[in-house]
């Protein structure tokens, strides 16, 4: 048996899901609220007899491996890792050459630490510069801090002592091959901070040069990429600070690790930071599942102001509370902490709204002097706003802004719909919503029609002329469904979760209940289909008028109008 299939026979689904999701009885299944979109109504369903869960919100499904996959972001390996140790089941033994090969990454990983941290005990010169940057004990050993002495290869030499293999060594990141084929530490006389996945486990390493090292060298090297560490997504620290961010239903996010680690020391312990990478989506995918409230606190140099003005605009496109903190006359918060705690405290609980951030950044006096000027300032602001993901959120800024400069809302509205037309939307916010794979209206609709048609095949003579209408992958699986054939693969797995849908009366089953509703949504089907078509036009529209080609506008127009009525005329017949 492969050992996925042995886990899922250990572990309950049900019994898994209640540490993440509070469930109730609902007939034959659970119900509860959805962790992965917001909702007040619970449309998450879980069925105890197939093992299988589904939102029949946001449209995402699957079985255990899935579930722990998208909630903490994982590949599928990892939750294999995960969920193993879970049913108390030996991965090693039957695992595949793959497999063997991560947990090799991880032991390599693991001995490098705690090497590192044996060679801190007798490094003198190591041990007073932590000393001297006001790094306790206690944070050293909680974080497992170490270092990396100088030489060339006293740690690639000890690990091959270990037993490791060369190969695997380097695979690890910690030892590179020179090009005259000399095996090399890749850390050497660096202070080096252990990167920790979202379990605890070593990943890789940050390592900061000791002083009077060679200012050649960057300050701070990582480990490369490893099919273990994934630096865009990972977050320093996450791993110990989950707990006090899902508490104070926030997290402050900052640039290194030494303010990480003297936030932590003060007490501040809802703490993420990057790591040797800025911010990514999938690090805002992890932090979104603990909370959507992020206070920033970066460097106060032209690269944080920056840094900060990416994060704002990635966050407030996915509905994050993006908050900014000013760090007065510090240079990061590290020496905020070492210096001024209570300074500290207190810019933490004044940060500012990340738009009102903006206003204050963009809309100084100074720039709004002269009209040219102005227009650009307020154009930069209009921008961050319409990015929001927030209705509400944006008409509250487009008054202020409103407010603020002196010009009525309407005006700065046209303004707006200038800029959508010239902008593209943002590639981040695009290549994201593929990702997610959230089903559209159309497909949802899709669903139930296979859902009705998979219990009453006598019904699918309705379907034929809306056929033009129903998503691809649908279109398959509803030909496959009428021609009897077998479903295979992802059709199997969509006829799987659709068949979580409320089960039937048996009385229904016959009758015309079940073609009235079907022919509903058939309707709802074209509409949606003739929405798609009537916003395009209206793009079209706006565009043609706007480089004057009247012909254009009028065919489009005439277009628009037809589709509109036959919008309408769906409308009608669902009243009637
Ligand atoms: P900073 O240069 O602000 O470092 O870079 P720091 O945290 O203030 O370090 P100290 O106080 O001088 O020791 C912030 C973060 O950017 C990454 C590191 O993760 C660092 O913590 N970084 C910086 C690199 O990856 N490489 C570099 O060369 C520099
Ligand atoms: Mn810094």
């Amino acid at each position: 048996m492969l050992p996925s299939e042995e886990i899922k026979e250990k572990l309950d689904l049900v019994e898994f899901l209640k540490g993440y999701v509070e469930l109730r009885p609902a007939g034959r299944n659970y119900k509860g609220l959805c962790p992965f979109h917001n909702e007040k109504t619970p449309s998450f369903i879980v069925s105890p007899e197939r093992q299988i869960w589904r939102c029949f919100g946001c449209g995402e499904g699957g079985d255990i491996f899935r579930f722990l996959m998208r909630y903490e972001n994982l590949e599928f390996y990892e939750a294999l890792g995960v969920l193993a140790e879970k049913a108390g089941i030996d991965i090693k033994r039957g695992a595949s050459a793959d497999q063997r090969q991560f947990n090799t990454l991880y032991e390599i990983n693991n001995a490098a630490k705690d090497l590192y941290r044996d060679k801190l005990k007798t490094s003198k010169l190591a041990i007073d510069y932590l000393k001297g940057r006001k790094l306790e004990d206690k944070t050293v050993s909680e974080f497992e801090v170490g270092f990396a002495p100088q030489g060339f290869d006293a740690v690639t030499i000890e690990l091959i002592n270990q037993g490791y293999r060369m190969e695997d060594v380097v695979r690890a990141g910690l030892t590179v091959k020179t090009e005259k084929g000399r095996y090399l530490d890749r850390f050497r006389n660096r202070i080096m901070f252990p990167i920790h996945n979202h379990f605890g486990k070593v990943v890789g390493f940050s390592g900061r040069i000791m002083p009077g090292g060679d200012s050649e060298m960057a300050k701070y090297i990582n480990s490369p990429e490893t099919p273990i560490f994934n630096k865009s997504r990972v977050l320093y620290g996450f791993w110990r600070s989950k707990k006090a961010i899902r508490q104070e239903r926030k997290t402050l996010l900052v640039e290194g690790q030494m303010d990480f680690l003297m936030l932590w020391q003060r007490g501040i312990e809802n703490v993420i930071a990057t790591s040797g990478t800025s911010l990514t989506q999938d690090h805002l995918k992890s932090l979104g599942r603990v909370t959507n409230n992020l206070v920033l606190a970066f460097d106060s140099d032209e690269a944080g102001l920056m840094a900060a003005e990416r994060v704002i605009d990635m966050g407030g496109a996915r509905d994050f509370n993006v908050l900014v903190m000013g760090l007065g006359k510090y240079k990061d918060p590290a020496e905020a902490a070492e210096s001024d705690p209570q300074f500290l405290k207190e810019a933490i609980a004044g940060a500012k709204p990340a738009m009102e951030h903006y206003f204050d950044y963009y809309l100084k006096e100074e720039a709004l002097k002269t009209a040219a000027n102005k227009k650009e300032v307020i154009r930069k602001v209009l921008e961050k706003i319409a990015n929001l993901s927030s209705g509400v959120e944006r008409v509250h800024w487009l008054r202020e802004l409103s407010y603020r400069v002196s010009i009525p809302e309407a005006e700065l509205l046209t303004e707006t719909e200038m800029l959508a037309l010239e902008t593209e939307p943002e590639e981040y916010i695009a290549q994201d919503n593929q990702e997610k794979r959230k089903l559209s209206r159309s497909e949802l609709i899709a669903e139930r029609i296979l859902h009705i048609l998979s219990n009453r095949d006598d019904l699918s003579e309705c379907v034929t002329s809306y056929e033009q209408y129903i998503p691809e992958t649908y279109l398959q699986i509803y030909k496959a469904i009428i021609n009897k054939q077998e479903l295979t693969g992802e059709a199997m797995e969509i006829m799987n979760l659709v068949s979580l849908y409320p089960d039937y009366d048996e009385a229904l089953r016959v009758g015309d209940i079940r073609r009235e509703e079907l022919e509903a949504l058939l309707g709802e089907l074209e509409y949606e289909h003739l929405n798609t078509i009537k916003e395009r036009l209206r793009r079209e529209i706006l565009i043609a008028e706007r480089r004057g080609e009247l012909e254009a506008v009028n065919e489009k127009l005439k277009e628009f109008d037809d589709t509109m009525h036959r919008m309408q005329d769906i409308r009608h017949a669902k009243e009637n």
